[in-house]
C-alpha cells in the first residue's frame, strides 16, 4: 500500500468509526482510526457523558483499542469530524498519541466533512514533548 492509499484507507475507517459516536450533548461526533504496527487498524469515536469531563475523545479510544488488542504502536492516524472545523486534537490526546506513535515523524491526517485535510506528523503537533523516549535521539 502506497502512503496515498494508507491516508485514504485511514481516513475511511474514521469515518466509519464516526458512525458509533456518543456525543448527544456536543453534537460533535468524531471519528478515528490507527494503523497499527501489526498490520491492523483500529477505529475509535468519541464517548461522552451527562458527567460531562467524562468524555473521551476519538483519537484515544482508537489508540487504546490498538492497545487493548496487544499492539502499543502505530504508524498514522487519521480523525475526521463534519462540517469545517477541524477535528485538531486535544492536548491529552496528543499526550496520548506521542506515548504509543512509531516516532515523531508518524503521520496524522485531520479531515473535516468538507474534505479539507491537514497532513501534519505527531512532532509537529508536540513540539518540546514530555515523552518515554528522548525526542533529541530521534
Ligand atoms: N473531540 C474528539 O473526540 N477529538 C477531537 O479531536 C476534538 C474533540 C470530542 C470531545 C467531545 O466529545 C466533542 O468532540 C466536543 O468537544
Amino acid at each position: 500500500m502506497t502512503k496515498e492509499e494508507l491516508r485514504d484507507k485511514l481516513i475511511a475507517e474514521a469515518w466509519e468509526g464516526q458512525k458509533n459516536s456518543y456525543s448527544p450533548y456536543s453534537k460533535f461526533p468524531v471519528g478515528a482510526a490507527v494503523m497499527g504496527a501489526d498490520g491492523v487498524i483500529y477505529r475509535g469515536c468519541n464517548i461522552e457523558n451527562v458527567s460531562y469531563g467524562l468524555t473521551v475523545c476519538g483519537e484515544r479510544n482508537a489508540i487504546f483499542n490498538m492497545v487493548m488488542h496487544g499492539c502499543q504502536t502505530y504508524t498514522a492516524l487519521a480523525v475526521v469530524c463534519n462540517g469545517s472545523a477541524d477535528a485538531a486534537p486535544c492536548g491529552a490526546c496528543r499526550q496520548v498519541m506521542g506515548e504509543f506513535c512509531e516516532s515523531l515523524d508518524t503521520p496524522v491526517y485531520i479531515c473535516g466533512g468538507e474534505g479539507n485535510l491537514l497532513e501534519t506528523t505527531v512532532g509537529e503537533l508536540m513540539p518540546y514533548p514530555f515523552l518515554k523516549f528522548d525526542p533529541a535521539k530521534e
